[in-house]
């Protein structure tokens, strides 16, 4: 982890003691401050289920009126599955993001012809169902069945980021996986579902994106208030400054008994795609006409490269250069039957087996289907 260039967060919570006692002073905090929500007090699967999906993007308040309502026309599963979709539609009108009800009627119909309409409890079983994944699984069984699987949603990506003053932005790959290792860490033997609960309820109460750390449980073993970094945490999303470039490539062909043949050479060691094989392309300098890339590849071969039309361009992103590549068809001054170093010919069949980089294999394709003869439609009888 050394070598990656992000700040180091706080390993505290590594120690079991840490663990413990935040655990316990934000269970004490939850006891206290937990607001009364209508899932809350019969947290059956299905009921959890439609707290969590309504809650996805939607403030508690907003939710609540909507929930009660669904739940006096949909009581169960079954009578959900058996809803018409417009009847459905109606009820979430105004909560927005409306494949959020299709797929829950979907998931309701599963739950009908697979599970004789009983929520399931096997986690894997849970994830297979329309519109739920790890978090949502995660927090049904957890809250309705105390299993001990982890969440992380917003409010909890955002306390646990400022417990551990992790100051990357919680989806990228790294942080999200140390996010989800802390949250499964972090669960106590018994009263998952309470943890879970408790930790988002202090995000939505307390950790707010403007947060009162000074009502916060939590405050003196907070790394984020320690360093005073609240407002750093979360950290945002690395935007990726792309710098465009130009590049050049050439289809250079000969016939060979019949068959095409094109020019192609491994590229070298040290430069992009290194090992794969290429149409002729400068890679490891800039060229910054068709011109000069002709150049190079004269030098290369010790014949003078003629420039044809441009029959292709291809975009294509290479770490941070976004790179607009002009394929021009090129011929040789002269034969050259054994080019020099690593180039060589190589006909359509070869081409299909020689491992080639993204934009050779994307060439090669599109010479193919210029050269494959159409086959001759088939006729009905
Ligand atoms: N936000 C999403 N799910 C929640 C829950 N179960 N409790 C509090 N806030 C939430
Ligand atoms: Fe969030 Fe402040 Fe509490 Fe830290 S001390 S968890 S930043 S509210």
């Amino acid at each position: 982890m050394s070598s990656t260039s992000a700040p180091p967060h706080c390993d505290d919570w590594e120690r079991s003691t840490w663990r413990t006692s935040t655990r316990r002073k934000l269970l004490r905090w939850f006891e206290r401050n937990a607001r009364e929500l209508p899932w809350r007090s019969d947290p059956k699967p299905y009921h959890v289920w439609v707290s969590e999906i309504m809650l996805q993007q939607t403030q508690v308040a907003t939710v609540l009126p909507y929930y009660k309502r669904w739940l006096k026309s949909f009581p169960s599963i079954t009578a959900l599955a058996e809803a018409d979709e417009a009847e459905l539609m109606r009820h979430w009108e105004g909560l927005g993001y409306y494949r959020r009800v299709r797929s829950m009627h979907a998931a309701a119909k599963k739950i009908v012809t697979e599970h004789d309409g009983e929520f399931p409890l096997r986690y894997e079983e849970v994830l297979a169902l329309p519109g739920i994944g790890r978090y949502t699984a995660g927090a049904i069984l957890s809250i309705s069945t105390d299993a001990k699987l982890p969440i992380l949603e917003g409010n909890t990506q955002r306390v646990f980021s400022r417990l551990i003053g992790l100051r990357e932005h919680p989806m990228e790959k790294r942080a999200n996986a140390l996010l989800w290792d802390f949250a499964t860490r972090m669960l106590p033997r018994s009263g998952s579902g309470t943890f879970n609960q408790a930790a988002m309820e202090l995000g939505a109460l307390v950790c707010q994106p403007k947060p009162q750390c000074d009502q916060c449980p939590l405050v003196s073993q907070c790394n984020a208030a320690e360093l005073g970094l609240q407002t750093e945490i979360p950290g945002k999303i690395k935007k990726v400054r792309y710098e465009d470039r130009h590049e050049f490539a050439f289809v250079i062909r000969r016939k060979k008994a019949s068959q095409a043949e094109y020019l192609v050479r491994p590229l070298p060691d040290g430069e992009r795609w290194a090992g794969l094989w290429d149409f002729p392309r400068p890679t490891h300098l800039p060229t910054k006409t068709v011109e000069e890339a002709a150049e190079w590849l004269g030098t290369q071969l010790g014949v003078d490269v003629g420039i044809g039309p441009r029959i292709q361009t291809l975009k294509h992103a290479v770490t941070k250069y976004r790179i607009r590549l002009d394929v021009h068809d090129a011929t040789l001054a002269k034969p050259c039957p054994r080019p020099p170093g690593p180039w060589s010919w190589a006909n359509l069949e070869t081409l299909k087996s020689l491992p080639l980089s993204t934009t050779g294999r994307k060439i090669a394709d599109s010479i193919e289907s210029e050269t494959q003869p159409m086959l001759p439609a088939m006729h009905a009888d």
